[in-house]
């Protein structure tokens, strides 16, 4: 099937990929004309695990493209995907420009007789469909034929091909029969458990979701700190509360607490939501509290070790929001930098991929880029673990710990083995670890 994708970032361009993979005809359309130069020059602009081989054997084999025309994208597909930004405002509610903007700029390009679905696959708040569907109404000639569309996305971050490839499940929220059978077709060949909804439902479908995972995480970060308090061992609550089915393990890892591009700003919204439709959510509030409240806690575990930290040198070991990805959205770990540097510590950090995108956030005052990972911990007090990359477990821990002034380790994301680290001679601290 033909289908274009407007917007070509972190959703847009694995999504159009994948859809590609399977045999459909995909245009990526971006008005950031760089990001097309790029990727018509065959470069990506993200690091996403097996995404470089993805994009470049599908616009070899002629199923994917990119431009950044608009009216080209709404001529060349009748399903037409939204993939724009949905950022925060400082009140907590979704900035809806972007999708009001690509709303009209598809409008405009509707023509009568070319029948359209239009597919809102961003994070919106509940009932934006019927606001892009009054809006194509308003902005398009008579007689264009179009359906609106809710398709939510639940990919992650790092392994987005795999969640793109094998979904969970597909969300379609549609009102139109013609429109529900065409989505139908697109997601046939991903062979997925289908979820049919009207478009509010699928709407709220993704807020609850998003909302439902950070919950599960700051429910263990409690946890945690009731594990630290009473000596036990968070991993082991975790895996034991996981064992039951209806729990489940997934989304049971203490640590830093949740960043990234969407949980912050989901949660803030689907607060905002609830609140405007008169019924306040106030355990989501509980959710975001004790979110803040993670690095609170850490960075005193690290002053209670290291007291003053003016002039210390400390180590960092990550700075993207998670690992396997290179963005630094909303991350935890560049959020600890900013707090360390502000208490007068040097800096000497690492990360596999964001290594490059930090160095405009964290500036150059008072701190080390280090592109091999074993030069962090050369003449530091400690290192810390901010961002959970597996690589860090496979160092050279034992021979690492000989660079340092003190073999002192904070694992912000317990990602270490903490007994053999302490059979080397280290003195480790994790989150809710005894
Ligand atoms: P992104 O910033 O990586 O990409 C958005 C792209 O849209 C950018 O390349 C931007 O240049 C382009 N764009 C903006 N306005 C445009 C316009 N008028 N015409 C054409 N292109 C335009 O964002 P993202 O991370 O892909 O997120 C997009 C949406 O998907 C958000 O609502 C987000 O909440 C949701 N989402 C994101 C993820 C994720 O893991 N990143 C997962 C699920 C859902
Ligand atoms: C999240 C959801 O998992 C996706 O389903 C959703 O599509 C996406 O948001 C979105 O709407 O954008 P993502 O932000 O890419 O995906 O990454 P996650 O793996 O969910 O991690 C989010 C944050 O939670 C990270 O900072 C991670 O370190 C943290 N986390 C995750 C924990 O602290 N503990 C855990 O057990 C899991």
């Amino acid at each position: 099937m033909k289908l274009t994708l407007i917007g070509t970032g972190y959703v847009g361009l694995v999504t159009g990929a994948c859809f590609a993979e399977v045999g459909h005809n995909v245009l990526c359309v971006d008005n950031n004309k760089d990001k097309v130069s790029l990727l018509k020059a065959g470069k990506i602009p993200i690091y996403e695990p097996g995404l470089e081989d993805l994009v470049k054997n599908n616009v070899a084999a002629g199923r994917l493209a990119f431009t950044d025309s608009t009216a080209k994208g709404v001529e060349h597909g009748e399903v037409v995907f939204i993939a724009v930004p949905t950022p925060p405002q400082s009140d907590g509610s979704v900035d809806l420009t972007y999708i009001e903007a690509v709303a009209r700029e598809i409008a405009q390009s509707l023509k009568p007789g070319h029948y359209r679905v239009i597919v809102d696959k961003s994070t919106v708040p509940v009932k934006t469909g019927e606001k892009v569907a009054d809006t194509i109404n308003r902005y398009s000639q008579k007689g264009c034929e179009f359906d609106v569309v809710s398709n939510p996305e639940f990919l992650r971050e790092g392994c987005a091909i795999a969640d793109l490839m094998q979904p969970d499940r597909i969300v379609i929220g549609s009102r139109s029969q013609r429109a529900t059978d065409i989505m139908k077709a697109i997601y046939e060949p991903f062979h997925s458990p289908t979820y049919i909804t009207d478009i509010n439902s699928a709407e709220l479908i993704k807020h609850a979701a998003n909302s439902f995972l950070a919950l599960k995480i700051s429910y263990i970060n409690a946890v945690a700190a009731i594990c630290d308090a009473a000596g036990a061992n968070v991993d082991e609550v975790a895996d034991g509360m996981g064992a039951d089915k209806r729990i489940g393990r997934a989304f049971l890892n203490a640590g830093l607490g949740y960043g990234g591009s969407c949980f912050p700003k989901d949660i803030k919204a689907f607060i905002h939501i609830a609140e405007e439709l008169g019924t306040p959510f106030h355990l989501l509030k509980e959710v975001e509290k004790i979110n803040a409240g993670q690095l609170d806690r850490f960075i005193q575990k690290i002053k209670n070790k290291l007291w003053v930290l003016k002039n210390k040198t400390l180590g960092v070991l990550g700075l993207a929001f998670k690992g396997d990805t290179d963005d630094i959205r909303n991350s935890v770990a560049i959020e600890l930098c900013h707090r360390l540097l502000n208490e007068g510590a040097s800096l000497r950090v690492t990360d596999p991929q964001a290594l490059e995108k930090a160095r405009p956030e964290l500036g150059e005052a008072n701190i080390t880029y280090c592109p091999d990972t074993c030069d962090v911990f050369n003449n530091v007090e400690a290192v810390i673990v901010a961002t959970e990359w597996k690589h860090f477990r496979n160092l050279p821990w034992k021979t690492l710990k000989e660079k340092m002034i003190a073999p002192i380790v904070f694992d912000g994301r317990n990602l270490l083995d903490y007994r053999s680290l302490r059979e080397m001679g280290y003195d480790y601290t994790g989150i809710g670890r005894p």
